[in-house]
């Protein structure tokens, strides 16, 4: 079992302080004494509490007169559900305009959304609505306050490039730099001198809000026939919300621990044991290690009816259903204790009462991408400090709380990185530079980046979208091509892939493919029975690969005229089926619209994984012959890579595969993988492969 100590407390060392900047997190402030009756007041007098509210008259103030104001406040003062409706309540909406609020997840805005909708009495999708990928919530000309993701905000943009429809724009969440609020942060400022009305907002938790001002302050003259009384401020205005966090302990392991899972599940138990009443609240990585804490949990508690009795165990990662949603924001059953284990999205995008206990593993899944060896992935990776700190803070929502960081406090302060690398510098930028071309900005690397990306990656970028076509010789979109993948809201190889199919005769097929690989996973995990279900997935199993298969478990589904209890029966997941069914169809109608037709193949499987490779030609492996283990190679880089155990070919391992995309812990693992025949490659894609033959003359 780990072993905590709390600096402050018995221990002969000099430094006691939770950080270098000798931060605590929180000077706590005296608590409001209604608080323990949070739950009987109502919504309005909770809303009145949050410490958002003190600031209302200065944030419309601000934002009358500036055309850009940042707002920095603690997660759960209120910027995201109040900061709308003051807007709304001020006017902003009047006049069939809109107000829009961009959150970096989905899970979020969906979250979100419903909150204000219920704040506001209103049933969701008509005054407040949102809109994320492939499900759109709103009411046109009813809508006044909609929250959105920043991906889809730009999109937007592909129809209406001075996204004229909305008053006020809130990027919120800006600290977390997802390569699309970057990308949406210097496409305002851009619009913003088109449109000098418009007003943003940037609200974050830790924002540095000094190079944010720096970056939006406007030094270019505004258009000169608006007349100057009407033109707002361009100098950004910066309001700090202050919180009402209450102080949280810090205990860190004494020492470095080995097995972040079990050492997780320890800590809980411990928790349950030896603290006072209040939730736990869990950041681990990913759906998978979630998953397989939920069962250890359930197990360990499982064994022992007295240690059972009151833990509530819930995970919480983007791809949750809404019901199990709900379960997570439902407020704690008398006498039970919340146990919501977590990957960051609970770090600052959403907030969860009750929480009185965090355990960071102080781990979470991000993106990186190597430029020479051309690879992405997502790996499990340590967090920074800036991360720490929140995922601590959580615990200090209610009353005083306590943070187990299951690291050294050594490696807190000397190892663990300041703060996060922006996702620009560590992606992939394929996507990235396809939709800024489709806006019509060329020149990509003299973009108005807040940080730019690293110019080896756009070179990079520009290669791929050059040999799957999307862009000439010129380095322009191609037409219709180009245009047409810029269009569809998927991964552009994805995309490559779907209207390759078109031509080939077997888009039917294709787009149930393509809306399977939109979901995480259409398999059920973590219900325990591994054997039995891996048994049921047999069944399904196609000798292709992955793709091949989806469209078995599709068919069975669809014949079983959508039914839950059949997905029950197969270890199939019934939310992801559904989702599928939604995608498959948006999917159609976008193809309908370039007036292309859906044809079926007949599940010829030939002509379908030749299809497949049209778009991911790049991803593909080879065994050699004398390899052991499973041991893959890539053929652009010759990099080490293994196929996932949740694919129908792990441990069938044919010699020549493609891969839909890589999971990186201590190896790489390919997810959802097709067997090709090599010749194909050259078929699909001869100028890619003409630099890298060596490898291909293997076979
Ligand atoms: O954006 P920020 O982190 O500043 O706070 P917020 O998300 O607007 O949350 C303000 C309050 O609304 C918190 O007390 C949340 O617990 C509550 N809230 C909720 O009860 N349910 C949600 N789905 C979202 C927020
Ligand atoms: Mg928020």
């Amino acid at each position: 079992m780990a072993q905590f100590w709390r600096p402050g407390s018995a221990r002969p060392r000099a430094s006691l302080i939770d950080d270098e900047e000798g931060g605590v997190l929180f000077l706590s402030s005296p608590a409001p004494s209604s608080s323990s009756g949070f739950g009987y007041s109502s919504l309005e007098r909770q809303r009145q509490r949050l410490p958002v509210f003190k600031y209302r008259d200065a944030i419309l103030y601000l934002v009358e007169n500036h055309a850009t104001t940042i707002i920095v406040g603690e997660t759960g003062s209120g910027k995201t559900t109040q900061i709308p409706q003051y807007l709304k309540e001020a006017g902003w909406a009047e006049g069939g305009r809109v107000i829009a609020c961009t959150q970096p997840r989905r899970l979020a805005v969906q979250s979100v959304a419903s909150r204000v909708a219920e704040e506001m009495g209103v049933k969701i999708g008509e005054e407040v609505g949102y809109t994320i990928r492939f499900e759109d919530q709103t009411n046109p000309g009813v809508t006044m306050i909609k929250f959105l993701t920043d991906g889809v905000l730009i999109r937007e943009m592909m129809d209406d490039p001075l996204l004229t429809k909305y008053s006020v724009i809130m990027v919120d969440e800006a600290h977390e730099r997802s390569i699309s609020t970057d990308m949406l942060l210097g496409l305002l400022k851009k619009i913003q001198r088109r449109r000098p009305e418009l007003r943003l907002i940037i609200s974050s938790a830790t924002i540095e809000a000094k190079s944010m001002s720096n970056f939006f302050q406007n030094r270019k003259k505004v258009l000169e026939h608006f007349a100057m009384d009407s033109v707002p401020n361009q100098l950004p205005a910066i309001v700090s919300v202050e919180g009402k966090g209450y102080t949280v302990d810090i205990y860190y392991v004494e020492e470095p621990v080995s097995d972040y899972l079990q050492t997780t599940v320890d800590t809980v138990l411990l928790i349950n044991e030896k603290e006072s009443p209040g939730d736990i609240l869990v950041f681990l990585t990913g759906q998978d290690d979630i998953d397989a804490a939920v069962k250890l949990l359930t197990d360990a508690t499982h064994d022992d009816k007295k240690r059972s009795s009151g833990l509530l165990i819930l995970p919480l990662f983007s791809g949750l259903s809404r019901v199990d949603q709900d379960l997570v924001f439902a407020p704690t059953p008398r006498g039970k204790r919340k146990v919501v284990i977590s990957t960051n999205i609970a770090e600052t995008s959403l907030t969860l009462e009750g929480v009185v206990y965090v355990v960071d593993s102080g781990f979470s899944k991000q993106r990186f991408y190597n430029p020479v060896s051309d690879i992405e992935s997502l790996v499990v990776a340590p967090i920074s400090k800036a991360s720490a700190r929140q995922r601590a803070g959580r615990a200090g929502r209610v009353r005083p709380g306590k943070c187990f960081r299951l690291y050294t406090e050594d490696y807190f302060l000397k190892e663990m990185a300041a703060d996060g690398i922006p996702e620009m510098q560590r992606s992939n930028l394929v996507s990235c530079v396809i939709q800024l071309k489709a806006l019509g900005i060329d020149n990509i690397l003299g973009f108005d980046w807040l940080a730019s990306p690293p110019p080896e990656a756009m070179v990079r970028a520009l290669e791929v979208l050059y040999s799957l076509s999307i862009v000439d010789d010129d380095v322009k979109l191609t037409s219709p091509i180009g245009y047409q993948i810029a269009e569809v809201p998927m991964d552009p190889m994805v995309s490559k892939m779907v209207l390759s199919a078109c031509d080939l005769g077997c888009s039917e097929e294709m787009t149930t493919i393509a809306a399977s690989l939109s979901v995480q996973s259409i398999w059920v995990s973590g219900r325990g029975a591994q054997k039995a279900s891996d048994e049921v997935k047999l069944r399904f199993a196609a000798a292709e690969g992955d793709h091949i298969t989806f469209l078995n478990v599709y068919k069975g589904f669809i014949n079983s005229g959508k039914s839950s209890q059949w997905c029950y029966k197969n270890y199939v997941n019934y939310h992801a089926m559904k989702k599928v069914v939604d995608v498959k169809e948006q999917l159609c109608r976008l193809l309908r619209r370039f007036g292309l037709a859906l044809k079926s193949c007949e599940q010829d499987t030939q002509i379908l994984r030749k299809a497949i490779i049209a778009g991911f030609f790049a991803n593909s492996c080879y065994m050699e012959e004398y390899s052991h283990n499973g041991l893959y190679k890539t053929i652009r880089s010759s990099q080490e890579v293994y196929i996932h155990p949740s694919s129908v070919l792990f441990r069938v391992n044919p010699k020549w595969v493609v891969y839909h995309s890589l999971v990186s812990t201590d190896k790489h693992y390919m997810r959802n993988v097709i067997a090709i025949d090599p010749s194909w490659l050259i078929e699909a894609a001869p100028h890619f492969y003409q630099t890298r033959s060596p490898n291909l003359a293997l076979y």
